[in-house]
C-alpha cells in the first residue's frame, strides 16, 4: 500500500535524521506496537538502540523464545533478555487478588528493567510504543477505574533518559499492523492478539504457580492452534484460555479424577470496552475440549464463556 510504504520510509529517514548518533532505549513486550517501534527505530539507527525484554515467566507457551528469535535473528539491535521469571514467582506466591496480582507485577517490572537500565547507563532516547487510540484514552479521564490497566505513562520517572520518542503516535492499530508488515515484522507478531502486561497470572484464578501456569500455557496452545487451523484466528478479537481455580470430580479410563476445569474466552469487539462473546462452532468447541483434556495433564473440564462484556470482562481478573 503506496500511503503506508512511504510512511514507513519516511518515520525511518526522520528518525534517522533526529537520533543521529545518539543511544536509544526501548522496553520490548513481545507486542504488537513496541515490537513495531522498536523495528522502526532499528532500521533507522541499528545498535545504538538496546531492547530490553523482561520475561517475567507469565507469557504464552513459546512466546519468550519467538520474541528472542526474531529480533536477535532478524534485526539489528542490541536486544537484552532478563529471564526474571522466578522473581516475578516468589513475589506472586500464595497471592489471589487480581489487582494485587498487577501491582506486584507491575512494580517487580519496574525494579528489574531500571536494574538492567542502570547497566547501560543514560540514554538520549526512550522508545515508546503510544499509538493514536492510547493518545486519546490517557485524556479522558475515565470515571471510574474498574481495572488498573494499561502500560500509558508507566516508564519514564524511572530511568535516565533525555527525551521520549514515540513513533507510532499518529497511528492506528491497523496503520501500526501495516507498517509492521512493510517493514518485514513476521505476521505472527504483527497480527498478535492484544496480551495483557501481567500476563497468564490474571488468566490463572487464585494463587499462581509454575505447575499451574505450565497447565494454563498447554491449553491455550491447543487452543490457538485450533483457532487459527480453523481460520478463524484473525476474525476473533481476543481468545484465550482461563485456568478456573475450581476442580471437579471426573472419570479417566477406570479411575477417578479430580482436576482442574479450563474456561475458553472468544469475544469480537471494536474497541474492547464492549465485547460479544463468539458463536464458535460446536464441531470446533469439541475438538478443542477433546484435546485439551487428552493432552493436557491435570485439566478434566472444558467450559465455554458466554458472557458478554458487560456485565463480564474480557478478562477474568
Ligand atoms: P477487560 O478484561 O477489562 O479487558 O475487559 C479489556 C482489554 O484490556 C486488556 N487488559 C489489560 N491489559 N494490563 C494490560 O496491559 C492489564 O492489567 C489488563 N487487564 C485487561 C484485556 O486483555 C483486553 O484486551
Amino acid at each position: 500500500d503506496w500511503v503506508m510504504s512511504s510512511f514507513a520510509e519516511e518515520a525511518v529517514a526522520n528518525l534517522k535524521a533526529k537520533i543521529g548518533d545518539k543511544k536509544v532505549l526501548c522496553a520490548l513486550s513481545g507486542g504488537v506496537d513496541s515490537s513495531v517501534a522498536a523495528v522502526m527505530i532499528s532500521k533507522a539507527v541499528g545498535k545504538q538502540l538496546t531492547c530490553i525484554f523482561v520475561d517475567h515467566g507469565l507469557l504464552r507457551k513459546n512466546e519468550g523464545d519467538e520474541v528472542e528469535e526474531i529480533f536477535t535473528k532478524q534485526f539489528d539491535v542490541n536486544f537484552v533478555r532478563v529471564n526474571a521469571q522466578q522473581r516475578f514467582y516468589d513475589k506472586l506466591a500464595g497471592v489471589c487478588e487480581p489487582e494485587q496480582k498487577r501491582k506486584i507485577i507491575g512494580e517487580e517490572f519496574i525494579r528489574v528493567f531500571e536494574e538492567e537500565a542502570k547497566k547501560i547507563g543514560t540514554v538520549d532516547f526512550l522508545v515508546q510504543g503510544t499509538i493514536y487510540p492510547d493518545v486519546i484514552e490517557s485524556g479522558l479521564g475515565k470515571s471510574a477505574v474498574i481495572k488498573s490497566h494499561h502500560n500509558v505513562g508507566g516508564l519514564p520517572d524511572y530511568v535516565d533518559f533525555k527525551e521520549i520518542i514515540e513513533p507510532l503516535r499518529n497511528l492506528f492499530k491497523d496503520e501500526v499492523r501495516k507498517v509492521g508488515l512493510e517493514l518485514g515484522i513476521p505476521e505472527k507478531l504483527v497480527f498478535r492478539q492484544p496480551f495483557p502486561g501481567p500476563g497468564l497470572a490474571i488468566r490463572i484464578i487464585g494463587d499462581v504457580t509454575p505447575e499451574k501456569i505450565a497447565i494454563l500455557q498447554d491449553a491455550d496452545y491447543i487452543y490457538r492452534e485450533e483457532i487459527a487451523k480453523a481460520g478463524l484466528d484473525r476474525s476473533i478479537g481476543q481468545y484465550f484460555a482461563v485456568l478456573t481455580n475450581l476442580r471437579s470430580v471426573g472419570v479417566m479410563g477406570d479411575e477417578r479424577t479430580y482436576d482442574y476445569t479450563i474456561a475458553l474466552r472468544a469475544v469480537t469487539t471494536t474497541d474492547f470496552m464492549t465485547a460479544e462473546f463468539a458463536e464458535l462452532p460446536w464441531e470446533l468447541l469439541g475438538r478443542i475440549s477433546n484435546r485439551i483434556v487428552n493432552e493436557v495433564k491435570h485439566v478434566n473440564r472444558i467450559c465455554y464463556d458466554i458472557t458478554g462484556k458487560p456485565p463480564a470482562t474480557i478478562e477474568w481478573e
